[in-house]
């Protein structure tokens, strides 16, 4: 898009049939890789924590990191609807916590929504994020944030029992005043019924293709991301081969005298001038 999609923009965008695309980014150069590459809608995800950072999951992620690299994708991705996503610890103490926080997103990142993870218990607080006329984003089914709580990072809703219980999450969501839901790890079955359900948009991380849009996080998509791939994630590249190659092979130019090239990666002296600095540094 050339112009930055309003709310409205991606209703009018689920109205029509066509799907919303959505990414992860953290840092300037990806949100203008993805600005590029067409995306409509950006998340600056608590990802970042295992991402950019090297933790284990997304709990130790704070408000200062969110809001840091929400700043910088802004400026990356102007065009961008940009979605901050609340760390564990900015929304679940009060309304009042969750609101000054969602505030904080908009008045010192510029970002367009933010998103918080949870149903039926975070309904108020959604309410109270909307009542300040912020626009939230739900997040159900698989919430790293609570992944302690759920047993690990395991995909949610796969019995009927459970199903009905993302269901009821979902509905929660929306009655509160969410604008979109996301809904992650769930079983397609289940985020199909949620779709046909709901009235807002709907998109899927893990969650199949009966919805509006998808989300992928970045660096799953561009094979930068190590540790493990979830099974839902399709690599469109593999940056980490391409990153490491061409730093083994700095390393060996270096190490064999190949690099730096005197005649092409040098700034050589004026003309005449090697000469007269000779004289002047010429020891007596
Ligand atoms: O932080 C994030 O990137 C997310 C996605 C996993 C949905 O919340």
């Amino acid at each position: 898009m050339s112009k930055k999609p309003s709310i409205f923009d991606l209703y009018q965008m689920k109205a029509a049939g066509e799907k919303i695309t959505w990414i992860t980014a953290y840092d300037f150069p990806t949100a203008q890789f993805a600005q590029n590459a067409g995306m409509e809608m950006i998340l600056v995800g608590d990802s970042l924590g295992m991402c950019v950072y090297g933790y284990n999951g997304t709990v130790p992620v704070t408000m200062e990191q969110c809001l840091t690299h929400s700043e910088a994708v802004r400026r990356g991705a102007q065009h961008c609807f940009v979605v901050g996503d609340m760390p564990l610890g900015s929304y679940q103490s009060s309304n009042e916590q969750a609101v000054d926080n969602a505030i904080r997103f908009l008045k010192e990142a510029d970002v367009d929504a933010i998103k918080l993870e949870g149903g039926v218990r975070v309904a108020n607080r959604i309410q109270a994020i909307t009542d300040a006329g912020i626009n939230v984003i739900g997040h159900i089914g698989l919430t790293p944030q609570s992944s302690g709580q759920l047993g690990g990072h395991k995909a949610q809703g796969r019995t009927a029992e459970a199903a009905k219980m993302v269901v009821e999450d979902a509905l929660a969501v929306e009655a509160a005043g969410a604008k979109m839901l996301l809904v992650e790890g769930v079983p397609p079955e289940v985020t199909r019924y949620i779709w046909e359900t709901l009235e807002i948009p709907v998109l899927s991380i893990g969650a199949g293709p009966h919805c509006d849009g998808q989300l992928l996080i970045v660096s799953d998509l561009i094979g930068q991301f190590q540790a493990f791939t979830p099974q839902f994630v399709k690599k469109y590249c593999n940056v980490a081969e391409v990153i490491t190659k061409a730093m083994r092979e700095y390393v060996e130019e270096v190490k064999s005298g190949v690099f730096p090239d005197e005649d092409r990666y040098c700034y050589h002296m004026v003309e005449g001038e090697e000469e007269k600095f000779l004289n002047l540094v010429k020891k007596p």
